[in-house]
């Protein structure tokens, strides 16, 4: 016999064989960048915790340097729960947690972060609330019982607690946590707003939120949010990703959400980011003309190509940081980026100037202009530099 009739026998076997194997109730989705002294661990304890219940244990991780996909390949391999969805070129917390979500069939999941900051163990007390009709379970740092611990700088405290504040405009609900990473509910609630939700920044739970308390309101119903408190431990290895940028973009996500989602959280940085531009563009001018005597014609084009060469570096930095743009691509991007705006400059000034020939007021033509551009570049570098 030769190997490849073993393996067809073997084959047949297997299909011949019952199934040994029962639907997971709970899918436990884990985002993860970097954590590969972090993942076995954690999946020992939500075992532990979990005792008889069957779940699905899926780690979504964006090709972490330090080979966590590997790590969770080999879980993947000695337990038949484990999967790893590995993302290549891809960064961003929301969007991973988004997409562990959609890869599950289970009725109810939850959402955990990799360090074991969360206390596993408070996951059977969520799911009870869940199955008992909460659509959102939380697990909360600051209710009565729970604490914040040592798991936060005294700073990250006071910003995370200004940060509750602000969802609390957004949500109209008084809840004690919605900045947390870790949750748990039933699929078909989220299935209901999947679609609406923002697959940028860091704060999925916030979103869910809002998304679904509004879904739920055009059709006169309520939204149950159940809260679990615990202690926020420290991370256990490695270190936290946020960082300034995750704070913009969660500035951006309030106003995205404030707007309706109508306008895009990138979009609100593109716009954010080209009013710097303009800051820079009068500095670069003002330095080259009244100081290095420079012909103004001179003077502006170097203006001009300082300007939009730093709108491009901030918006692949901030806007941008889920689809960073490196290496080759980052010059073919610049170069794309150039050329757009220069379109987008030309689209600024006939609409400015049509605009002027009725109303003949130059700053109503003037500012509808520029936001011309900002929409043209905006919607076009998207196409073109940031697919
Ligand atoms: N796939 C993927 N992609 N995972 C990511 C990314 C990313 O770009 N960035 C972070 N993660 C993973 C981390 O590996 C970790 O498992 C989890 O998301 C949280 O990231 P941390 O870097 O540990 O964030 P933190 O501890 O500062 O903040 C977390 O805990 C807070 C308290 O619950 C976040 O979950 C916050 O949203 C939360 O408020
Ligand atoms: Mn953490």
């Amino acid at each position: 016999m030769s190997g490849a009739d073993v393996s067809v026998v073997q084959l047949e076997a297997y299909r011949n064989a019952p199934e040994a194997w029962t639907p997971p109730q709970l899918a436990v989705i884990v985002p993860s960048y970097n954590e590969r002294d972090n993942v076995a661990l954690l999946y020992e304890k939500v075992a532990t915790a979990l005792k008889d219940l069957p779940f699905e244990f899926i780690v979504v991780d964006d090709n972490s340097p330090d080979g966590t996909a590997e790590v969770v390949k080999q879980m993947a391999r000695e337990h038949q729960n484990v999967r790893c969805i590995h993302r290549i070129g891809r960064r961003g917390l929301s969007s991973a947690v988004v997409e562990g979500i959609s890869a599950s069939a289970a009725p109810y999941f939850a959402v955990i972060d990799a360090d074991l900051q969360h206390d596993e163990a408070i996951l059977p007390q969520m799911l009870e609330k869940a199955i008992a009709g909460d659509h959102i379970v939380v697990g909360t740092r600051y209710s009565s019982g729970g604490q914040v611990g040592e798991g936060l700088s005294k700073t990250r405290e006071a910003g995370s607690k200004l940060a509750t504040r602000l969802s609390g405009l957004l949500t109209g609900k008084a809840l004690s946590d919605p900045m947390s990473g870790f949750f748990l509910m039933p699929r078909s609630v989220f299935d209901e707003v999947a679609p609406a939700l923002s697959s940028e920044g860091f704060k999925i739970l916030l979103d869910i939120i809002v998304s679904a308390g509004r879904a739920r309101a055009r059709q006169g119903k309520d939204l149950r949010i159940g809260e679990v408190p615990y202690t926020f431990r420290p991370r256990h290895a490695g270190e936290s990703k946020m960082s300034p940028l995750v704070v913009v973009q969660f500035l951006g996500l309030i106003v995205s959400k404030l707007t309706g989602g109508l306008l895009p959280t990138s979009f609100l940085l593109f716009g954010l980011v080209g009013g710097f531009g303009v800051i820079v563009h009068m500095g670069v001018l003002w330095l080259a003309h009244e100081r290095a005597n420079l012909d103004f014609v001179w003077a502006q084009t170097l203006a001009v190509v300082v300007a939009m060469t730093f709108n491009y570096i901030v918006n692949n930095e901030l806007t941008y940081a889920n689809k960073k743009l490196k290496g080759f691509r980052f010059w073919t991007g610049l170069l794309t980026f150039y050329a757009v705006c220069s379109i987008g400059a030309l689209a600024n000034v006939s609409v400015a100037s049509w605009i002027y020939a009725f109303d003949g007021q130059f700053y109503v033509a003037g500012l509808l202009g520029v936001l011309m551009s900002v929409v043209f570049n905006y919607s076009v570098t998207r196409v073109f530099t940031w697919r």
